[in-house]
């Protein structure tokens, strides 16, 4: 791998751990005004410094996170539908790598929609952006993306989604945790980081997931909704880290999770407000 593009991935990835917990907040590209993101920068600002990398568009980007924050951002590159419509894997790229590069991004994102009708053009939206991530230095995260089906999380149908996203060039994938992850980190060739997914019952429940993810071999989390729509969103994310960055388990995230909920009382207020 070049210098700059390792140097890119490391600045998401811490360099002692090997582990990153990317926060989230790239839903609006498709799914409008989401809840608890309606105002981003209200719900960002906050969160930002627990975060290793930042998952945004770049309009998101230009208008609600400041130029000086010190953190990595993970620029969407794909879009082109939205949730009005039937089919959501109908997806182009809706940014030119030019201003990925003007933006300073420390990496590109991309969903690929494998075994829809539409699978080829993401495939072939991937590789043509592996090409640019390769000349210029810019890792390239590809996105296993489900669309409405979220019964299709499966090892076999992700292990296949992960496989053809590293074999046409992905430096890093985005995927979802399922039973026999630790096969699809096998099969995958490069690392493998979680998404959250839609909001979870229980606190435990996502502590749970991240544990299993990170145990099963993920690199790390790229979390949104079960940390920014929960109203305790602070302590949400700092419990994640202590699991994917110090060995926490469920039961200790738990713990530290009641103690910051109380802590950090008046901040979180001041995030959830409807
Ligand atoms: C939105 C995405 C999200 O980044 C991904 O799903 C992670 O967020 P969440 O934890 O809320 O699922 O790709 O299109």
């Amino acid at each position: 791998m070049d210098w700059g593009l390792q140097n890119r991935l490391f600045r998401m990835i811490n360099p002692v751990t090997r582990r990153t917990v990317m926060l989230a907040c790239d839903h609006g590209y498709f799914m409008g005004p989401t809840h608890k993101l309606e105002n981003p920068r209200r719900t960002i600002e906050p969160l930002v410094s627990y975060a290793d990398a930042l998952a945004v568009t770049r309009g998101v980007l230009r208008t609600s996170v400041d130029a000086t924050w010190r953190v990595p951002i993970l620029l969407r590159m794909s879009g082109g539908s939205s949730i009005l419509s039937e089919d959501l894997s109908d997806e182009g790229v809706i940014s030119s790598f030019k201003d990925a590069l003007r933006l300073n991004v420390s990496a590109v994102a991309l969903s690929i929609f494998v075994g829809t009708r539409h699978e080829k053009q993401t495939l072939l939206n991937l590789g043509k952006l592996v090409d640019l991530g390769n000349e210029y230095g810019m890792p390239v995260v590809a996105i296993t993306a489900v669309g409405k089906e979220l019964e299709k999380r499966d090892a076999r149908y992700l292990g296949l989604a992960c496989r053809l996203a590293a074999e046409i060039g992905s430096h890093l994938i985005k995927t979802y945790y399922c039973t026999g992850f630790d096969k699809i980190v096998d099969s995958s060739l490069v690392p493998l980081v979680v998404a959250g997914g839609p909001r979870l019952e229980k606190e435990s429940d996502v502590f749970q997931l991240v544990y299993d993810a990170i145990h099963d071999g993920a690199a790390g989390v790229d979390i949104g909704r079960n940390i920014w729509q929960h109203n305790a969103p602070i302590a949400m994310i700092r419990s994640i880290r202590a699991i994917v960055h110090e060995g926490a388990t469920v039961r200790e995230a738990l713990q530290m999770f009641e103690e910051n909920r109380v802590n950090h009382g008046n901040v979180m207020k001041a995030v959830t407000v409807d």
